[in-house]
């Protein structure tokens, strides 16, 4: 895995009552001891309105916390956005671009992707863009020119400077939530394409140094075989990250890359 450290994130997308949040918050915190969290980044992505309170649950913990979302707008007369400002005061330090619930659920573009991209590396958040193919695409053989055609278009005007603070997710759409996650040679053979695209647009080094996860169905079953590949620096998980031994089991499986 080159000398990326792997980063494992949970996206608790619209589930979990503040009450229902806390306990498996707390039970993840009280788990991941320090040894864990030196080899591997452990982020969670709460719904916004529970942002604070997360915030102030993990503070001095390692874990780092991010949006779902983000505006592309840095402020102003937009019902129902959060800015990226907003994130940072509320404690968060990255967001979530382009989930696939929001880039196919939602029909957003990647022009607006990529509006969000920059002003939420403008105003200082890390951002985890999320890539992937439908199984329509995949199955027309279309995966890769989609997947690079998304990572393009969503950096456009990127800096190579502000490469450190990009995370890319590839999230095949057809794996989420789904139970079907990619096989372990799928993850690493589109990862290295990403990993190469990255390397034509900007430099091999820097490309080298962006972590690159995988998302879709990652359960404490497959997650150690997907994150042995050597294109793949962790996970973006789901459903599995709903439950505090799940998740735990994840970061584990992350770290046992790393150790072997
Ligand atoms: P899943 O979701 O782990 O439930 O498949 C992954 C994601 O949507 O980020």
């Amino acid at each position: 895995m080159a000398n990326r450290q792997p980063l494992i994130g949970g996206n608790w997308k619209m589930n979990l009552s503040p009450a229902d949040a806390r306990g498996p918050c707390s039970a993840l915190l009280d788990g991941l001891d320090a040894g864990l969290l030196a080899k591997c980044g452990v982020s969670l992505f709460p719904p916004f309105p529970y942002l604070s309170q997360i915030s102030d649950l993990t503070a001095g913990s390692g874990v780092s916390i991010g949006g779902q979302d983000v505006s592309a707008h840095e402020n102003g007369a937009y019902t129902g956005q959060t800015s990226a400002s907003m994130l940072l005061e509320v404690g968060c330090t990255s967001t979530l671009v382009g989930h696939s619930e929001r880039r196919h659920g939602l029909g957003e573009s990647d022009s607006v992707l990529n509006a969000k991209v920059l002003v939420a590396m403008k105003a200082g958040l890390d951002v985890m863009l999320c890539v992937g193919e439908t199984l329509d695409e995949r199955e027309s053989g279309q995966s890769e020119a989609i997947v690079l055609q998304q990572l393009q278009e969503g950096l456009q005007g990127v800096s190579i400077n502000d490469l450190g603070r990009l995370t890319i997710a590839y999230e095949p759409v057809w794996a989420i939530g789904t139970g079907r996650n990619a096989t372990p040679g799928d993850a690493q053979s589109m990862h290295q394409s990403i990993r190469a695209d990255l390397g034509k647009q900007y430099d091999d080094g820097s490309a080298n140094g962006v972590r690159i996860l995988y998302g879709g169905s990652v359960k404490p079953d497959n997650a150690e075989a997907i994150f042995a590949q050597p294109d793949v620096d962790g996970g973006l998980i789901g459903g599995a990250s709903l439950q505090s031994e799940d998740f735990l089991d994840i970061v584990r499986a992350a770290v046992a890359t790393v150790d072997s």
